[in-house]
């Protein structure tokens, strides 16, 4: 199978996703010469961050559709899709997250699915029209009611297809079986490809880039750079493989020490170095606001640490490694089209070179997390080392948000349109006077949350969640005060990256996940970032907790979870306690329009 990728977030998933059904699939550009789709069963379209409503990106290889093989396309590859035989796509009919897909019974697409599909959604533009060969086999229905026509269209005699939705992420509950049902009934693939394989592949790619050097990975102790040391050490050995863990002050309460104690335990500790550079992030952090400041100076303050510390230990002249997986990389817009969401701190520029110089070696860097943890497992590695909740390399320097003091707010407009569609499900709401990272229809969007106050059910708080994101611009995320009364107003205040508030947050990250474990809600759970925000929502001096307990497969996409009140109970106790903190608040945004960490 070939998959073009325009750039969505998700293109690559695609592939993956093609590939876990045991079948080959390889990523296209757009430009390639219509030669270099020999030999494929069919072809997937992906979404995009360009508007094909507005014929954007629309000069690429339109002699695919001359081939005689299947084409289904996704989001802005469906659009594309439809106006290429004759259909209309306008900006508008947007809609973000989770959607109900009525479909056309006895369509071999959704051969063995329900006639009401929950499916994944993130467009601006909608398809109004379909050419003549066309058909609607499919609507949708999002949170507000609001139903969305063409959201699968085909013509069974040209064997085009198109989706708006996204069946390619896990938030699409059988998006698999509609992927598998093009690829194997109606392409008529079969199956080949396995994890085991890949394996033997990689060790066999690292032992011929390596050769005889070394290599020097930074080990944070998290699933990823574990699974690559782990296969660094299997395909090169013990002896040529440097560890080095650093203390950027951004961890978590005592996690350097059980950090260097797992490498001891998996035996890698043959050449295992650690070093305290918390000194050094904290100054490159001093007096900066923006996210995405904070995070080229920490992943540059990570280069250097590591130069200086391969200059003293004599081996500067082996490769860097690294465990990047497929997401750090798309997100930081390192695929041609992909837009950048954040940087990673494994993708700054100065690693950017590096890798264009062949000095960097990444194993993993095809793979999603599911997949790195399923290789952990065939290395041998324990599963409560497999089982951690992902932790970003900027650690918590992504979870302490800054300000200069200066109010960032929304218009007057926003606030009141907000405010009409809260009070309609019961719930209070205020526009926060700052703003986080989430990411829409492909593109990053630096937005201001809604505070949501007020005692309604769970999917009632999640619908108004997903009509406030959708309909009201400038907004990509809700929270719900976990506090008493909605504050009259919700004051913005001066504050850096200090060691005094990284106390503050690695205590109240410390009391949620050990509360979780105590819940036995740990493993439930794909992660759950605690946020201390400079933000006011009471009398009482103090910052604003924001828990992120989130559900994902893959973390391109991931819904709210609700928490057990007795659990609410228990935080809202132990965190409001804590010295700095007077506000507590719950994130009940799925991705997109928020992104799991806020910056
Ligand atoms: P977002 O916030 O983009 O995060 O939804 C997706 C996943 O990536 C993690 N994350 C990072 N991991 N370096 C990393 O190694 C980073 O710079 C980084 N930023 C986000 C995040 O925790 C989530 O699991």
């Amino acid at each position: 199978m070939a998959v073009i990728d325009f750039g969505g977030q998700y293109a690559h998933l695609i592939a993956t996703k093609i590939r876990r059904r045991g079948v080959r699939a390889e990523i296209r550009q757009p430009e390639d010469p219509v030669e270099a789709f020999d030999g494929y069963r069919g072809i997937i379209i992906s979404g995009s961050p360009s508007l094909a409503s507005r014929g954007e990106d629309s000069e690429y290889t339109k002699a695919i559709y001359d081939l005689d093989v299947p084409i289904l396309g996704f989001c802005f590859g469906h659009q594309e899709i439809a106006q290429h035989y004759g259909g209309q796509v306008e900006h508008r009919g947007r809609e973000w997250g989770k959607a109900d897909l009525h479909v056309a019974q006895g369509h071999p697409l959704f051969r063995g699915l329900e006639s009401v599909e929950h499916v994944w959604m993130s467009h601006h533009d909608s398809v109004i029209s379909v050419g003549p060969e066309f058909e609607e086999i499919g609507h949708s229905v999002t949170g507000d009611t609001t139903e969305h026509r063409y959201a699968a269209i085909g013509s069974d005699s040209l064997l085009r297809y198109g989706f708006q939705f996204h069946p390619e992420v896990d938030d699409t509950e059988h998006g698999d079986e509609m992927i598998a049902n093009f690829v194997f009934e109606i392409c008529g693939c079969e199956a080949s490809w396995s994890m085991d394989r890949f394996l033997d592949e990689q060790v066999e790619r690292v032992r011929a880039q390596v050769g005889d050097r070394s290599v020097f990975l930074l080990a944070s102790g998290g699933v990823d750079s574990t699974v690559a040391a782990v296969l660094l050490g299997k395909a090169i050995g013990p002896e040529r493989l440097h560890l080095l863990h650093v203390d950027n002050g951004l961890m978590r309460l005592d996690e350097s020490a059980a950090v260097l104690t797992m490498f001891r335990e998996l035996g890698l500790d043959r050449n295992l170095h650690f070093v305290d550079a918390s000194e050094a992030f904290l100054a490159a952090l001093d007096g900066i606001v923006t996210p995405e400041e904070k995070r080229e100076r920490i992943g540059n303050t990570f280069v250097e640490v590591f130069q200086e510390e391969a200059n003293r230990l004599g081996i500067a002249h082996h490769l860097l490694g690294q465990g990047t997986i497929y997401p750090d990389t798309i997100e930081t817009g390192g695929t041609k089209r992909a837009d950048t969401i954040k940087t990673h701190h494994n993708r700054v520029p100065i690693i950017e070179q590096m890798i264009a110089a062949g000095q960097v070696v990444e194993p993993l860097t095809d793979l999603y997390k599911v997949e790195v943890r399923e290789l952990g497992d065939r290395l041998g590695i324990e599963p409560t080392a497999l089982s951690r909740h992902p932790f970003p390399g900027p650690g918590l320097g992504v979870r302490l948000l800054c300000s200069d003091g200066v109010p960032d707010e929304g218009t007057e407009s926003m606030a009141r349109h907000a405010e009409e569609i809260a009070s309609g499900y019961g719930l209070q709401s205020s526009v926060l006077p700052l703003r986080s990272v989430g990411v829409k229809a492909d593109l990053r969007a630096y937005e201001h949350p809604v505070l949501l106050s007020g005692d309604v059910a769970w999917e009632t708080l999640i619908h108004a969640v997903s009509t406030i994101t959708s309909q009201v611009p400038g907004i990509n995320r809700c929270v719900w005060n976990l506090g008493t009364v909605h504050p009259e107003r919700a004051s913005v205040l001066e504050a850096y990256v200090t060691r005094e508030r990284l106390h503050v947050l690695r205590r109240a990250d410390a009391i949620v996940m050990q509360a979780l474990h105590e819940f036995d809600l740990y493993d439930d759970i794909w992660q759950c970032p605690t946020v201390l925000v400079p933000l006011s929502l009471t009398e009482e001096p103090g910052e604003t907790v924001v828990l992120r307990p989130v559900r994902s497969q893959r973390a391109m996409t991931a819904t709210p979870v609700e928490l057990p009140l007795r659990l609410v109970t228990v935080l809202r106790t132990e965190i409001l306690e804590l010295d700095g903190v007077s506000g507590l608040t719950l994130d009940v945004t799925s991705k997109p329009p928020g992104t799991i960490e806020w910056e």
